[in-house]
C-alpha cells in the first residue's frame, strides 16, 4: 500500500532508529487513517477466545506503545494489532541511545525501558478507537512503572483501567530493561500476579481474555512452572517470547554487545524451539501466540507448525516495511493448500503429529 510510512521506509532506514519509529508511528497516525482493506481469504481466519481473527498475523507490543496508530495498522493488512507495553504512570525509560539496528544480522537491540505514557493517555486513544469499527482484535500489553515496589499492583491497575477497551490483554513479565521483571517468572510470584489481576478483572463487566508473554531466557524449572501455572490458574493464552538477553556467536554488527533485548533473525529458532516446548508442556490447551524472528512467510508457517495459533513480527516489519504483511498471508495461503490443511487452525501444532 503506497502510504506515508510505505513511501518513507527505505529513507527511514538510514536515519537513526529511534527518530525513524517515532516518524514511522506520526506517519501512520496522521496517514490515511483505517483504509478500507480486501477481506482476507476464510483459511486464515480463526476464532479464538470468543474473538474473531481475519488473519494470523499481528504486530507485536512495543511498535504502537501509546496505541496512537491502532486503525492505520489495520490497515495494512494485519489480522490484530498489540499496543504496550503499558505503565501506569508515564515514564521516559532509559537514557538514549536505547534502540540499535544489527542490519548485517537482520536484528534489533533495544533497552527502551518501558518509555510510556501512561494509562491515562492510552485510555484516551484506546477510547477513540472503540469509536471504529476494527477489523479485528485490539490487544493491550500491560508493563510496570521502573520505580514501583508492588509489581502487582501496577498490572492490576492497567486491567482494570484499560480492560474495558481490551478484545484481550496481556501481562508482560519479559522484557529484559525493567529491572527485576522477569523475576516475576518465578512459580509464586507468577501464580500470585495472575490471580491479582484475574481479581481485579473480575470487576469489569465484561473480562478480556488474559495472556502472559514470556521471555526466552528461562530454565527447565521455570519452563515448567509457568506451564503448570498457565494451566492452573485459567489464563487464556501464552506470548512466546519477549526479546533475548543471550548474544549469539552468529552476530557481526558493531553494536552486537550493546545492553538490550535482542530481536530479530537470531531469535527466531531459540523462540520457536521454546514455543514447540510450550505447546507440548500445555499439552495444546492453550493458544499461544508465536513472535520472534519471523521475516517470511516460510517462518510463520514454521511457527504455526510449532503450535501458534497466531504470530506478531516487529523487527522484520521494521527492515522490510509493511509489504511484509501481504506476503506472508499469502505465503500462508499457499502453504495451507500445498499441505491440505482446511485453515490455519488445522495446521496448528502440526509438527508435534496427532493432537496432544
Ligand atoms: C519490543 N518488544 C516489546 N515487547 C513487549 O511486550 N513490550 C514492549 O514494550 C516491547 N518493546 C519493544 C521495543 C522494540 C524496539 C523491539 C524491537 C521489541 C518485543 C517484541 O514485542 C517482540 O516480542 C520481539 O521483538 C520479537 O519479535 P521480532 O522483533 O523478532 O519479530
Amino acid at each position: 500500500m503506497a502510504n506515508l510510512f510505505s513511501l518513507a521506509g527505505p529513507l527511514l532506514r538510514l536515519t537513526d532508529p529511534e527518530w525513524a519509529h517515532r516518524a514511522a508511528i506520526r506517519a501512520l497516525a496522521y496517514g490515511p487513517g483505517l483504509v478500507q482493506r480486501r477481506a482476507d481469504p476464510p483459511p486464515l481466519g480463526q476464532d479464538l477466545w470468543g474473538l474473531h481473527f481475519p488473519n494470523p498475523v499481528g504486530i507485536a507490543a512495543g511498535f504502537d506503545k501509546d496505541a496512537e496508530a491502532v486503525g492505520p495498522l489495520f490497515g495494512l493488512g494485519l489480522g490484530f494489532v498489540e499496543v504496550g507495553s503499558i505503565t501506569p504512570k508515564p515514564q521516559p525509560g532509559n537514557p538514549r541511545p536505547r534502540v540499535f539496528r544489527l542490519a548485517e544480522d537482520g536484528a534489533v537491540i533495544n533497552r527502551y525501558g518501558f518509555n510510556s505514557l501512561g494509562i491515562e493517555a492510552a485510555e484516551k486513544q484506546l477510547a477513540r478507537w472503540r469509536g471504529h469499527l476494527l477489523p479485528g482484535p485490539l490487544g493491550v500489553n500491560l508493563g510496570k512503572n521502573k520505580e514501583s515496589e508492588d509489581a502487582a499492583a501496577d498490572y492490576r491497575l492497567g486491567a482494570e483501567r484499560l480492560g474495558p477497551y481490551a478484545d484481550y490483554l496481556v501481562i508482560n513479565v519479559s522484557s529484559p530493561n525493567t529491572p527485576g521483571l522477569r523475576a516475576l517468572q518465578s512459580r509464586e510470584s507468577l501464580a500470585g500476579l495472575i490471580a491479582a489481576v484475574q481479581d481485579s478483572l473480575a470487576k469489569l463487566e465484561k473480562q478480556p481474555p488474559l495472556l502472559l508473554k514470556i521471555a526466552p531466557n528461562l530454565t527447565e524449572a521455570d519452563k515448567n512452572d509457568i506451564a503448570a501455572v498457565a494451566l492452573e490458574s485459567g489464563l487464556s493464552g501464552l506470548i512466546v517470547s519477549n526479546t533475548t538477553v543471550a548474544r549469539p556467536e552468529s552476530l557481526r554488527s558493531r553494536h552486537k554487545a550493546e545492553a538490550g533485548g535482542l530481536s530479530g533473525k537470531p531469535l527466531f529458532a531459540p523462540s520457536t524451539a521454546l514455543l514447540a516446548e510450550f505447546y507440548r508442556l500445555t499439552e495444546g490447551k492453550l493458544p499461544l501466540v508465536g513472535v520472534g524472528g519471523i521475516s517470511s512467510a516460510e517462518e510463520a508457517y514454521a511457527k504455526i507448525r510449532a503450535g501458534a495459533s497466531l504470530v506478531q513480527l516487529y523487527t522484520a516489519f521494521v527492515y522490510q516495511g509493511p509489504g511484509l504483511i501481504g506476503r506472508i498471508k499469502q505465503g500462508l495461503l499457499e502453504a495451507l493448500r500445498r499441505d491440505g490443511f482446511a485453515g490455519i487452525a488445522e495446521a496448528v501444532g502440526a509438527d508435534h503429529g496427532k493432537k496432544a
